[in-house]
């Protein structure tokens, strides 16, 4: 593929993405693809593997279907994906690892075991996940419980573990409790050196942030050793 063609499937699928996703949430929607598209383009840039055809494409088309919002199977996202760049007149041995890579990279789908591999799957993972963590990931977090009607916090009610993909799915848990169903667990899910790197960093703000939410919830404002009221 040239490089004028490869420019023309990119702006045709992110067309297509974006009208997709403008009926989610905030959290799910268009600026969450693109970032998950230059976070996908600098771990590769840095990885330096991978086709970068197939990475940009699954980056940008995978949330299309996402199951929350979309009443429709986990796959059809993929197959979606699939129709479409056929349809543009990518190979169809691309166009499957584009639909193979949508299916499988939900954090849900973790616990199915249907374990995939590529170098693309992986970096376009990493991405996704990363946007996941940080300040960006704290927001998104938050938002997602707003939209869902979720307490912030509630001390009473403990995080837990989820046996399946449908349990997760259902539970309408605090959002602080997501921190640690999920959010802190995904440093040591990052497949690539590059994404465990910036993983490690998003993830030490994500938990200086909930040890100062905490101790702001017991009322106390400021860090226990900063200020001048400690002059011992
Ligand atoms: P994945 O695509 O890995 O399955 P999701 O679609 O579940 O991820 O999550 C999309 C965004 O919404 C993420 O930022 C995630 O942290 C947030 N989110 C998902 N479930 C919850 C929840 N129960 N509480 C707060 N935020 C959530
Ligand atoms: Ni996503």
């Amino acid at each position: 593929m040239s490089d004028s063609e490869y420019k023309e499937i990119l702006a045709a699928a992110s067309a297509f993405a974006k009208e997709k996703l403008e009926a989610f949430d905030a959290g799910h929607d268009w600026s969450h693809t693109k970032r998950v598209l230059s976070l996908a383009g600098r771990i590769q840039e840095e990885e330096k593997a991978g086709d970068r055809e197939v990475i940009a494409l699954s980056a940008i088309l995978h949330d299309i279907a996402d199951t929350k919002f979309h009443k429709g199977s986990e796959t059809d996202g993929g197959d979606m994906a699939y129709a479409f760049l056929t349809g543009k007149g990518l190979s169809p041995e691309k166009a499957a690892h584009v639909r193979m890579i949508i299916n499988h990279l939900s954090f849900k789908n973790r616990m199915e075991e249907n374990q995939v591999d590529s170098i693309e799957f992986r970096i376009v993972q990493d991405a996704d996940r990363l946007d996941a963590m940080g300040a960006i990931g704290i927001a998104r977090a938050f938002h997602y419980g707003g939209y869902k009607n979720r307490a912030l916090y509630d001390p009473g009610i403990p995080p837990r573990e989820y046996r399946s993909a449908e349990e997760y799915k259902k539970s309408d848990a605090p959002t602080l409790n997501h921190f640690y169903e999920k959010l802190f667990l995904l440093k040591d899910l990052m497949n690539t050196a590059t994404g465990k790197r910036m993983a490690q960093e998003r993830h030490d703000y994500m938990t200086a942030f909930v040890e100062r939410f905490l101790r702001e919830w017991e009322g106390l404002a400021s860090p226990p050793h900063s200020g001048n009221d400690n002059k011992s």
